[in-house]
């Protein structure tokens, strides 16, 4: 077997969200693995950050501030990429957000919010970059992030837990749909990490919140953002070639229990 197969230095991508937290530690990791990386936030400032911060360390990157909630804006993301790097090969949707409150108490209005970030942006942004590489003709990866919430049931999480179910099942459809086109679409699945959603500070200070967390994973832990690097550049690369719609949980053991 080749021993390179991890090898992204031929690959261009793109990462949503990743001015911050589990999509920076994905686009560093990515970048270190020889990706070219397009970090794409809707917060410019954080964006421009982590290329920075790619760029300094001998990385290759370009920061673009996007919303995959406007169509519009995923299509200027493609362009931008095409224009700076003349391909895409990889795409992280990593872009999410978090509104926690009970089935009584979710508004309207935040049930619509979450659901267009964490689920129809992630099928927008799919669709329009498996078109591209359709027309680049080499196929690629799509990586959804998912969440232990897309296959067990969190209090506060009605919408949430609703959009990663719905990115699991997104995940499998694309997968058959694009694998004649060589188009790989997994997910991974993180539990609970140390970066805590921007969203989700006051439900995860509480102690109670830590405890039930330590005692249901297994690995008495929550992942450190580095350790979603070995999962995703595994999925990127010609690795795991032969891997496509699977949802890979990294999680410490929570969904095994
Ligand atoms: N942190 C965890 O423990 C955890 C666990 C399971 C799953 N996840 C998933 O991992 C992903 C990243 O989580 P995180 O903890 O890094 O979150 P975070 O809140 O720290 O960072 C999310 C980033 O996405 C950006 N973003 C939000 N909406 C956007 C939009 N419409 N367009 C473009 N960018 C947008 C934000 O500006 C921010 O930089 C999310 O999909 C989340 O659901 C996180």
């Amino acid at each position: 077997m080749n021993t390179k197969v991890f090898d992204l230095s031929k690959k261009v991508a793109i990462v949503t969200g990743s001015g911050r937290g589990l999509g920076k530690a994905m686009a560093i990791g990515l970048a270190d693995f020889g990706a070219n990386v397009v970090v794409c936030d809707r917060d410019r400032d954080v964006a421009e950050q982590t290329a920075s911060t790619i760029n300094s360390s001998g990385g290759i990157a370009v920061a673009t501030v996007g919303d995959i909630t406007v169509r519009q804006s995923c299509e200027a993301l493609i362009q931008f990429t095409v224009e700076a790097f003349g391909q895409i090969n990889v795409l992280v949707n990593n872009a999410g957000i978090d509104i926690i409150k009970s089935s009584t108490e979710l508004t309207e209005l935040e049930w619509d919010r979450i659901l267009d970030v964490d689920l129809k942006g992630h099928f927008t942004s799919s669709q329009l970059v498996a078109l591209q590489m359709i027309k680049q003709g080499a196929g690629g990866s799509i990586i959804n992030i998912s969440s232990i919430a897309s296959v067990i049931g969190i209090r506060g999480l009605v919408a949430y837990s609703a959009a990663k179910g719905g990115i699991n099942q997104l995940t499998r459809v694309m997968a058959l749909e694009w694998a004649p086109q060589n188009i790989r679409v997994n997910a991974i699945a993180p539990g609970y990490f140390e970066n805590i959603m921007q969203g989700a500070a006051t439900e995860h200070d509480n102690p109670d919140k830590q405890q039930q967390i330590m005692t249901f994973t297994p690995m008495a832990r929550r992942g450190k953002p580095e350790e979603l690097i070995g999962p995703v550049v595994f999925l990127a690369s010609d690795a795991s070639s032969y891997v496509t719609g699977t949802i890979l949980f990294v999680d410490g053991g929570y969904t095994a229990a």
